[in-house]
């Protein structure tokens, strides 16, 4: 039987979402892939006990992860009545709908529909009442943006999620979701965007709303899905994730020209006493208005390694100017 770590909350900071009342630790863990009913369950169930010990009260989930779509949620499911039912309070559960779930017309995009169906069957797959956070997963240029906000609105009043978010809402359809969400008297907690060093495009406006309407951020991708490590410095390992699906969108990624760069950035963060991986990581969390980054894992150590991004998560100003150069070049 599991036990959580008594010194849990001793060693991660905790950050307020936006303007809001709840505090996220500045790393949460993600699902998206190495959680599914392809990997064995041991290894899933050690990596989330990691990271709960660790002071990672958030878990990022969606209705698609696995694969096969849903199972990730049905192994956390799985984990959290066997495990961690006792930690459900102390647990900050996210899913999404938004992406290819289910055939026919129901099961996908941003009807209103298909995200009140598709959480109930998330709900399902977890065993929970309600998570605690809903997010349209991406803006559905077919639905009108405020059917999907009614459907976000819906949920919360019908208490099967206590925050709503958005992901990879640019910055104009963001302004606009949040103005409609206002007038259905809601606050949307957070926005999930993909960031990272070489992936900057929320700088681009999306940042600049959020931080306009208090709304918190939290990062997605920011290890550019491995690139930002030295894992590809001498050719792409069987193991990893563009090795083993050479069709992946990271295996297309990982390009000499992102790799010569990576090497660069090393060199840099060799000098800050940190790994490549904690440095990205670090760079993503300095950034407003950055609330916590979202880190997949494929094993515990690197849970292990990326923590300790946190004992140096400040930049002098010509460590950051150096950086810019690398990546602008
Ligand atoms: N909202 C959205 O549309 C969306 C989209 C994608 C992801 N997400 C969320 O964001 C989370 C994180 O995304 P991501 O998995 O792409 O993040 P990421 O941190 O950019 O990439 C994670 C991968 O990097 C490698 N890695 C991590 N730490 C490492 C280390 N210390 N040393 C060497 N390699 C390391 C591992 O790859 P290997 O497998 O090669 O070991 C790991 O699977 C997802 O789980 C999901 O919750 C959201």
């Amino acid at each position: 039987m599991y036990l959580a770590s008594a010194d849990r909350y001793e060693a991660m900071p905790y950050k307020r979402c936006g303007k809001s009342g709840l505090l996220l630790p500045r790393i949460s863990l993600g699902l998206w892939q190495n959680f599914g009913g392809c990997v064995p369950f041991e290894t899933s169930r050690e990596m989330v006990f990691t990271a709960f010990d660790a002071g990672i009260t958030h878990f990022d989930l969606a209705n698609n992860y696995g694969p096969p779509a849903g199972s990730a949620e049905e192994t956390f499911g799985k984990l959290l009545k066997q495990d961690l039912s006792a930690y459900r309070d102390e647990m900050v559960i996210s899913t999404k709908a938004g992406f290819t779930m289910w055939p026919g017309p129901y099961g996908d995009w941003g009807s209103k529909k298909y995200l009140l169906s598709s959480l109930d069957q998330s709900l399902r797959r977890m065993g929970l009442e309600y998570v605690d956070i809903f997010y349209h997963h991406r803006p559905d240029p077919d639905t009108p943006i405020e059917e999907s906000m009614e459907a976000l609105a819906t949920a919360l009043r019908q208490g099967k999620c206590l925050y709503v978010g958005l992901s990879n809402y640019d910055a104009k359809q963001t302004k606009q979701a949040l103005g409609i969400l206002k007038q259905l008297g809601v606050h949307c907690l957070i926005h999930q965007p993909r960031y990272s060093m070489f992936d900057r495009w929320p700088e681009d406006g999306l940042f600049d709303v959020l931080k306009k309407e208090g709304v918190g951020a939290i990062a997605y991708s920011p290890l550019a899905q491995g690139i930002l490590t030295d894992k590809y410095f001498h050719g792409i390992p069987e193991s990893s994730r563009a090795g083993k699906n050479k069709d992946s969108f990271v295996a297309k990624r990982v390009t000499p020209e992102k790799v010569e760069k990576a090497k660069k950035l090393n060199k840099i963060a060799q000098a800050r006493g940190q790994s490549l991986a904690q440095m990205a990581l670090a760079w993503v969390l300095e950034k407003e208005p950055m609330t916590s980054v979202i880190i997949g894992a494929s094993r515990v150590s690197q849970i292990r390694e990326n923590l300790d991004t946190l004992k140096n998560l400040t930049f002098s100003a010509e460590e950051l100017a150096q950086i810019d150069k690398i990546l602008g070049d």
